[in-house]
């Protein structure tokens, strides 16, 4: 197994004196290549804030990030977006979509700025769009969709540049439950057929259900950490 994600004694803290948030404190975490982990824990233990240091959307106050055997501190912004752009798809809670792009032009969009042929980028279109089951929508926007769909869309969009790690904070919150299953079980088939590594965030026991493996955290820090497969 070889590892594609470390943190070495990860911390970020916020504010300071009398307003100090330690929101994750000295953090050992090793993820392999495609592990299916949920990171749970209560309201404000540091979920979200793991995650975009993870992404390198973040700066941590000590401690480091290694993607892919690379220091992700060490890394030149330049560098450090290309890497983002090639390696990691991103679901965040607000979709993040842009609203003045049609569902397809969206998926599109991080295809586009690596540079792929029309035919290819058409070809993987078609068929994520399937998969996700919006076929019909193609050519609506964001605005044009229920909150489900242009989560699928934007899950669809994450998945389809071929990312090695996807990040996903809450990926099924605000969905009702057979579009939050429908969703996991697509990201399940990706990790299982193309050993696609994911870290999601979950309050949702349906999704820790089907994790391989759970890191929980209390007060920015790990307290547990089991895998179930
Ligand atoms: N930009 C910020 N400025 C100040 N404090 C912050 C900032 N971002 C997060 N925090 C604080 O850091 C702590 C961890 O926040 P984080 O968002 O990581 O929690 P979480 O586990 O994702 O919570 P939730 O389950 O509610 O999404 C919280 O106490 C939060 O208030
Ligand atoms: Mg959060």
């Amino acid at each position: 197994m070889s590892i594609v994600i470390e943190t070495k004694n990860l911390c970020r803290h916020f504010g300071s004196g009398d307003t100090l948030v330690k929101a994750l404190q000295h953090n050992n975490i090793t993820i392999e290549k495609g592990e299916f982990t949920a990171v749970i824990g209560p309201s404000g233990s540091g979920k979200s804030t793991l995650l975009q240091l993870v992404g390198g959307l973040d700066t941590p106050t000590s401690g480091d990030v290694i993607l892919d055997s690379k220091n992700i501190s060490l890394m030149s912004g330049v560098e450090l977006s290309d890497f983002r752009r090639d390696h990691i798809g991103f679901i965040f809670q607000a979709y993040n979509l842009i609203p003045v792009l049609s569902a397809k032009e969206n998926i599109e969009y991080v295809m586009q700025l690596q540079g792929l042929k029309d035919k290819e980028r058409n070809l993987r279109v078609q068929h994520i769009l399937k998969a996700i089951g919006l076929e019909g929508l193609a050519n609506r926007r964001p605005a044009e969709l229920s909150g489900g769909q242009q989560q699928r869309v934007a899950v669809a969009r994450a998945m389809v540049s071929q990312p090695s790690i996807i990040l996903a904070d809450e990926p099924t919150a605000n969905l009702d439950s057979q579009t939050g299953a429908s969703l996991l079980d697509m990201m399940k088939t990706l990790n299982e057929k193309e050993n696609m590594t994911f870290i999601f965030s979950t309050h949702d026991p349906m999704v820790m259900e089907r994790a391989k493996r759970i890191i929980r955290l209390v007060d920015g820090q790990v307290e547990s950490d089991e895998r179930t497969a």
